[in-house]
């Protein structure tokens, strides 16, 4: 495998700057909707998180893209080809590991990706030899699977995926099941893969990896997405925290109720803590400070609090309430 993505002539008339479009996806089950109007957009060239808690109906999502089932309603493009109408021509720059991945457990690693080559263009046999070192089991591709740790499993299905040399690569939880070393591992390589070229899409409920791992995000919960965009966009657009220890909370919090800037003021444990909405400038954390010391109250700490992803996320999410 080289290095340089192969060239594939994107469809006229199609935006070649996005690896995944989709507007109003709706899946149901019976009476719950698992997929709910879902416009996602991804641009090529990133890494992506699809991230959620349990149920939000990320694996679902990934399921209805690879066609493994259908959409109830909405439209989607993959790498710039409509599907269902253009799912080959699509599929075939797609590689996708859903839920875990399954091989010939007395079959060794390098065994089941010709199997699977095989059933592919013939380039793909050509790629097992690079993409076992690329995903760095090389070494142990005469192992048979049974043999392999979960670390492992999850390497040989980046393999496997390799072996269409894909401009796409969607992974359903990548880090389900592994180790903190086996995590950074996977990480490393989802960003070497960005590097390359690739678009790498990742579901996961894990937070703190998506904000390591991803460039950008749709948050989703109960089959909607809430916010999508870039990282460092969304966080932009969240509330600031300030904590303040002080001699006198229950007066600063008066003090501070009383304000034209549009702050949320309580006092936990006899500390402060202010939340100043999306967009406020940092001098109003000044003039906060300038509020209590001229009207005497003694200030012995006060300290921003930058929003992780984390705190974003459950601050949505715990909004909207866990009603299914
Ligand atoms: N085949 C199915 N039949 C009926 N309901 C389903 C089916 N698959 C998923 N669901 C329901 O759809 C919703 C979304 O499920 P999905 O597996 O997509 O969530 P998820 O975000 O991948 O969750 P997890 O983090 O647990 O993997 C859930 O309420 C689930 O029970
Ligand atoms: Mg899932």
């Amino acid at each position: 495998m080289t290095d340089v993505l192969s060239e594939v002539a994107p469809p006229r008339g199609t935006d070649d700057s996005l690896a995944v479009e989709t507007h109003g996806l709706t899946k149901r089950f019976g009476g719950r909707t698992a997929v709910n109007g879902v416009d996602l957009v991804v641009p090529r060239g990133c890494a992506f998180g699809y991230l959620g808690p349990n149920g939000a109906g990320k694996t679902t999502l990934i399921r209805v893209l690879l066609g493994l089932t259908h959409a109830d309603a909405g439209t989607m493009k993959l790498l710039g080809h409509s599907v269902p109408a253009h799912r080959d021509v699509a599929l075939a720059r797609v590689g996708a590991i859903v839920d875990e991945p399954r091989f010939h457990q007395h079959l060794t690693g390098r065994q089941n990706l010709q199997i699977l080559a095989a059933a592919r263009e013939p380039a793909a046999t050509a790629r097992i030899e690079s993409a076992l070192d690329r995903v760095g089991i090389l070494h142990r591709a005469n192992d048979k699977v049974s043999k392999y740790s979960m670390g492992m499993r999850q390497r040989l299905g980046v393999a496997a995926c390799l072996l269409g040399d894909p401009h796409l690569l969607i992974l359903d939880e990548p880090m389900n099941g592994l180790d903190p070393a086996g995590m950074a591992d996977m990480r490393e390589m989802i960003l070497s893969l960005v590097a390359e070229g690739r678009t790498v899409v990742l579901s996961s409920h894990l937070l703190d990896e998506i904000e390591r791992t991803c460039d950008a995000v749709a948050i989703v919960d109960q089959g909607r997405i809430i916010r999508q965009g870039p990282i460092n966009e969304l966080l932009a657009g969240s509330s600031l925290e300030v904590e303040i220890d002080c001699d006198a909370p229950a007066t600063a919090q008066s003090l501070l109720a009383d304000n034209s800037f549009g702050a949320t003021v309580t006092v936990l444990e006899d500390c402060l803590h202010v939340s100043l909405p999306a967009g406020t400038p940092r001098d109003v954390v000044a003039e906060v400070n300038r509020i209590l010391v001229t009207s005497g109250v003694s200030v012995y700490r006060l300290q921003e609090n930058r929003a992780t992803l984390e705190a974003w996320f459950l601050e949505v999410t715990s909004r909207l309430g866990d009603t299914q």
